[in-house]
Order: structure tokens, then C-alpha cells, then sequence
């Protein structure tokens, strides 16, 4: 199928990947053409790691599947997806799609890859409205499998299939969120832990590293194989139930006390900033995500070898 994505910033050019590596052509449009000649460089030096950690076959035969557009026109010409990555506001969300409505094949899946406006928002006004929803990654998406597929009351139930498969296809694992919300799933999981950090640091109880460390050292070891409901129903002898008849008032407590817990404040930001960049400097920050990359890369070759082994 041909496939387009536009905005080709972080997430454009890793869905370009994902689509491409589900053996579909793939073209790159922006409104800055310079952003489209660095996504294809990106993508050129990104595809040999990934084939290294075997998670495609071959680099040149996925790369020769994606292309640039020099106009939006071209880039629609006879799609099946689209996929939206631009800025994070509705505005300029709603204006692009009020303008691929009439230059996309009418039976194509328009998809945004936004991380918290709701649907209904952004596809309102559209005529074509029941085939649009939003398909929300983990960046990055060519590295992490899931994607929160969200309609508003008006997409229909085929093109949330038709989009669970199309996801499913390209080596996504799609979830489906049966109601918008702001922040969907994952951002609003994200956020709650967000959240309760910034209370946590900002009132004393912990510094950010040792929080960091409760994450990677600790939550994230089960989280990065099985899900909170999944650790739980083995922290209890017998189970879920049992776990929630021995913690269940606890764990009310500490929601009660979280809920009614003062906003954190706003100085935090230039907190974490000191300490994060005394940790790694700013002309630091993209060798990092290089290597944060790589180790996702590594613990993705090596998640798929643990499932081949899992007991089903
Ligand atoms: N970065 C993340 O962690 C992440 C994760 C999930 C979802 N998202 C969502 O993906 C979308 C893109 O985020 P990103 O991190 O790739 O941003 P980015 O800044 O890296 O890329 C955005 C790209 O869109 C282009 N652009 C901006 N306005 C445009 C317009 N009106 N028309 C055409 N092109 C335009 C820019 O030139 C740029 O290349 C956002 O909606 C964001 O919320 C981001």
C-alpha cells in the first residue's frame, strides 16, 4: 500500500521506518523540505542498526521503499494511510487536515500521531471524518511497538479495525481506546507517574535520582515484560483478589492522599534542569538518545527472543 506521512520531525521520519519495514511505500512530506532531506539521512544511518540487532531483514530494501515529496498533492497521490506528525496544536492540525480531505483518495485511513488532543478536536469539521482517528506512538515508534488507536463518536468501527490491522502489519502492537480522553492511555499512565515524582521530589521525600533509580532498579524490570494488573496478580499468593484483599485499603489511602496532594510547584522545571544537565550537558543530549536508542534496540531484539521461549 502507499502510505504518507507528514511532518517528518522525531516521529515522522520512525513512523516512516515502521511503514516501510511493513513493506509499504512511504512518502515524506513537511513544510520545511530541509526537514525531509534530514529524515531521510536519519532513516539512511538508522536502518543498518536496526538489521545489526536483527530487527529487519535488510536495510537497503526498506530503505529504498521511502521517499520525499516536494508538495502535499504528491505525497497523497493514491494512499492508503496517512499518518499527521506536526506540531503538538489543534489549529495548525485542523488547517492541514481540512486541506488533505481534498487531495486524499476518499478511502483512506487519516491518522494524527498526537500525544493528547482528543479526536473530535481535530477531525470535527472534516466531511471525511468517519475514516479519521488518531494512531499514538511511544517515541520512538520504529522501537517501541505499541500504538493507542483512538476514535471520536463519529469514526466508524472499520476504520479502527482497518487501523489495528494496518498497525498490526507493520510490527505494531495497536490498543484501542473505546472512548476519547486527553492524554489517552499512555500519557495519562505517564502522567500520573509524572506527576507524583514532581510532588515527591519537590516536597523532600527523595531526590530525582534515587526516584530514577526506583524506575530502573526496580518497576520498570517487571513493566518492560508484563503490565501493573499482570505484576500484581503474582504478588499475592492466590492472585489478584488476594492481592487486593491485603493492600486494597492501602492502595485507597495512598489515592485518597495523592488526589487531595497540593499541585507541585512550578519551580521544579528549573530544578530538574540543573540537576539533569550537570548529569548530561546539553551538546550531550543527542549522543544520548543515540544510545538510549541502541539500548532499546537491544532490549527489543531481546524481548522478541524471550517471547519465542514464553510459556502460552
Ligand atoms: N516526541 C515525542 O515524544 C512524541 C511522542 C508521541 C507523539 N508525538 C506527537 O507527534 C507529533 C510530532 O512531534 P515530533 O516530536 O515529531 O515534533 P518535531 O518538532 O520533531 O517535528 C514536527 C515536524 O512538523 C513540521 N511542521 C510543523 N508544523 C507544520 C505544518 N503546519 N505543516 C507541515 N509541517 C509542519 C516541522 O517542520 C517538523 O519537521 C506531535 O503531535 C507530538 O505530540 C510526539
Amino acid at each position: 500500500m502507499k502510505t504518507a506521512i507528514l511532518g517528518s520531525g522525531l516521529i515522522g521520519r520512525s513512523w516512516a521506518m515502521v511503514f516501510a519495514r511493513g513493506g509499504h511505500a512511504v512518502t515524506l512530506w513537511d513544510q520545511d523540505s530541509a526537514q525531509v532531506q534530514k529524515a531521510l539521512a536519519h532513516i539512511a544511518n538508522t536502518l543498518p542498526d536496526m538489521a545489526a540487532a536483527g530487527l529487519i531483514d535488510d536495510a537497503d530494501t526498506v530503505r529504498t521503499r521511502i521517499t520525499g515529496a516536494a508538495s502535499l498533492a504528491q505525497a497523497l497521490s493514491g494512499v492508503g494511510f496517512i499518518q499527521e506528525n506536526i506540531v503538538e496544536r489543534a489549529e495548525p492540525k485542523q488547517a492541514l487536515f481540512a486541506e488533505v480531505e481534498g487531495l486524499a483518495p476518499a478511502d483512506a485511513i487519516i491518522s494524527s500521531s498526537t500525544s493528547a488532543i482528543m479526536p473530535s478536536i481535530i477531525f470535527g469539521a472534516l466531511a471525511t471524518r468517519q475514516r479519521c482517528l488518531v494512531s499514538h506512538p511511544l517515541n520512538p515508534p520504529h522501537l517501541a511497538p505499541i500504538v493507542e488507536i483512538c476514535g471520536a463518536d463519529f469514526t466508524s468501527a472499520g476504520a479502527v479495525s482497518e487501523a489495528k490491522d494496518f498497525m498490526s502489519g507493520c510490527g505494531m502492537s495497536p490498543i484501542e481506546v473505546k472512548r476519547e480522553i486527553e492524554g489517552f492511555i499512555l500519557n495519562r499512565l505517564q502522567l500520573a507517574v509524572l506527576n507524583e515524582s514532581f510532588r515527591l521530589i519537590a516536597e523532600g521525600y527523595v531526590t530525582a535520582d534515587d526516584l530514577d533509580k526506583t524506575i530502573k532498579e526496580g518497576l520498570a524490570l517487571r513493566w518492560s515484560f508484563m503490565g501493573p494488573i499482570e505484576t500484581i496478580d503474582l504478588n499475592a499468593p492466590n492472585g489478584v483478589a488476594d492481592y487486593l484483599e491485603r493492600y486494597g485499603p492501602t492502595i485507597r489511602r495512598v489515592g485518597d492522599s495523592q488526589a487531595a496532594a497540593a499541585p507541585w510547584p512550578h519551580a521544579i522545571g528549573a530544578m530538574l534542569e540543573a540537576e539533569r544537565r550537570a548529569a548530561v550537558p546539553r551538546e550531550k543530549l543527542a549522543d544520548t538518545t543515540a544510545w538510549r536508542d541502541r539500548r532499546m534496540m537491544a532490549l527489543a531484539a531481546h524481548k522478541r527472543d524471550q517471547e519465542k521461549k514464553a510459556p502460552r
